[in-house]
């Protein structure tokens, strides 16, 4: 008899949505609410038509599989809470902006808040799930406060279950994962919630995928993956300065060294900077841990993955202003891509919205294109950007295409920020033929062919190939 019947998710976002979408394809047996204090949202998951809040290739198809069979979106968060036997709390935990640790520390405010809902509501024993990402001994403070305002009867296991998936790729990752990880206290209760997690996930995972671990390893677990996978791409945009200034090719160091086993060739691709809502929320909260514990230097060190990504963005926009005969000033400039990745329409801290911003006080024109972000979002994240700068202004300078040729037409130079791969199929000809001259590329993500688009008379610079032959 499986232990887990009902699960409830609290947050229906980018990982809870698909985490728990995914879980119910899996699992029929298994009755899964994913609740929201966002009725827009929530209706968005609901929506008949199927247009769902975040774009995710392969997620349309579970949600139409499992909705209304076991898998239900609601606003009713304390129902949820009620039937549940597993509650994963998947909430937002973003970099505080205010008050004590400003600017590094995770704001577990929503964590808190869920938990305390959970307290407030649950009459039965709960295992409560720790799907946010968050500060190592969260776990701690949860369980405090549900021991502290819990009913009569209720008891509570908690676990550490970090989500893995990365955006764009997140249903594949879901499908088939390098790993689960489960941390629990090493008690007797503890090992007992750990199992029946470990069952639910034993639908479709492989058991020696399923990593069970303490508490503690498991949250560090999750903020060391982060920093490592970002500290990697740090490193290979350092190189890539370098390749710039020596007439190295950063594609072919990248492969070179990608070829020692015990390096690996994935996550090397040298880029105009990581974007994306975890790398540096992550690593700064990662800072701030380290700082907390007295250790000054694991601090810096850490830091300096994401100053090297600052720096990469400002390289970048500067090297567009050098070579366009050192101003843009009234130019147009044409970026192609705004989501901080391919195959999403999340734009969180996208490099694109930096380097915008950039060309925005060098007092350029710019033309945007992005095959999935909303126009909403775009004008949202460059207000953000530019606090003092009134919408208004930012919309004299900056405009909206719906396709690439568009954007590029009148433009003195296309920067790729995004590695769509429409952009590797764009007609360049007719590109060119529509842009002022001399017309540069500027490739932010290694994704065309330079010598190709040489030929048809760019001027192309390319993210790590230097000018010397
Ligand atoms: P998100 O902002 O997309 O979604 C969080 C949702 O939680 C929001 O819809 C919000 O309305 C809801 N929420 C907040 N407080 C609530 C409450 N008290 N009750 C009900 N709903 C509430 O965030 P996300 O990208 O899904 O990230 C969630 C967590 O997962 C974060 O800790 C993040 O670091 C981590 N994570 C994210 C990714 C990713 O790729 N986005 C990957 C791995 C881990
Ligand atoms: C990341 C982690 O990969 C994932 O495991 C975790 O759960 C959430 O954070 P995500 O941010 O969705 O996932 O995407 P990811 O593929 O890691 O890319 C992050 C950023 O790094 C993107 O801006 C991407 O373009 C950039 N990147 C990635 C590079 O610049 N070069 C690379 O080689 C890989």
């Amino acid at each position: 008899m499986p232990r887990v019947k009902q699960i409830c998710c609290i947050g229906a976002g980018y990982v809870g949505g698909p985490t728990c979408a995914v879980i119910a394809l899996k699992c029929p047996h298994i009755r899964v609410t994913i609740v929201d204090l966002n009725q827009a949202r929530i209706d968005a998951w609901n929506s008949p038509d199927f247009n769902l809040p975040i774009y995710e290739p392969g997620l349309e198809d579970v949600v139409r599989k499992a909705r209304g069979r076991n898998l239900f979106f609601s606003t009713d968060v304390d129902k949820g809470i009620r039937d549940a036997d597993l509650i994963f709390v998947s909430v937002n935990t973003p970099t505080k902006k205010s008050g004590v640790g400003a600017g590094f520390a995770a704001d577990l405010n929503y964590v808190e808040l869920a938990t305390r809902r959970i307290a407030a509501t649950a009459t039965s024993s709960k295992i409560v799930v720790e799907k946010s990402t968050v500060p190592c001994r969260t776990a701690e403070s949860m369980r405090t406060i549900l021991d502290a305002n819990s009913k009569p009867n209720a008891r509570f296991d908690i676990l550490s279950n970090p989500e893995f998936l990365a955006e764009g790729t997140a249903i594949d990752d879901l499908f088939a994962p390098d790993r689960v990880l489960i941390g629990s206290l090493q008690t007797q209760e503890g090992k007992e919630a750990c199992a029946a997690l470990s069952e639910v996930y034993q639908n479709w995972v492989p058991k020696e995928r399923i990593l069970t671990v303490g508490l503690w390893s498991s949250e560090l677990s999750k903020l060391a993956a982060n920093a490592m996978l970002a500290q990697r791409i740090s490193s290979i945009n350092a190189l890539s300065a370098i390749c710039e200034a020596t007439g190295a090719n950063i594609a072919e160091v990248a492969h070179s060294i990608g070829q020692d086993s015990r390096i690996g060739p994935k996550f090397l691709r040298a880029s105009v900077g990581f974007g994306g809502s975890c790398f540096q929320k992550d690593i700064l909260n990662l800072v701030y841990l380290s700082e907390s514990l007295n250790l000054k230097e694991v601090a810096e060190y850490w830091k300096q993955v994401v100053t090297m990504n600052e720096y990469q963005k400002r390289r970048f926009s500067k090297r567009v202003v050098d070579t366009l005969f050192n101003t843009i000033t009234g130019k147009r400039i044409a970026v192609l891509g705004f989501a901080f990745k391919a195959d999403t329409g999340d734009t969180r801290e996208s490099a694109a919205i930096t380097l915008i911003r950039d060309f925005q006080q060098e007092r350029a024109l710019v033309n945007i294109y992005d095959p999935q972000v909303e126009p909403n979002q775009i004008w949202t994240d460059l207000t953000e950007a530019s606090p003092l700068v009134p919408l208004a202004t930012i919309q004299r300078q900056v405009f909206i295409c719906s396709s690439a040729l568009e954007a590029c037409k009148n433009a003195e130079a296309v920067i790729i920020a995004t590695e769509w791969a429409e952009f590797k199929t764009i007609d360049w000809e007719a590109v060119y033929a529509g842009m002022n001259k001399p017309a540069f590329v500027f490739d932010g993500r290694l994704l065309v062919d330079a010598d190709k688009l040489r030929s048809i008379g760019f001027n192309v610079t390319v993210i790590g190939r230097g000018e010397r032959l």
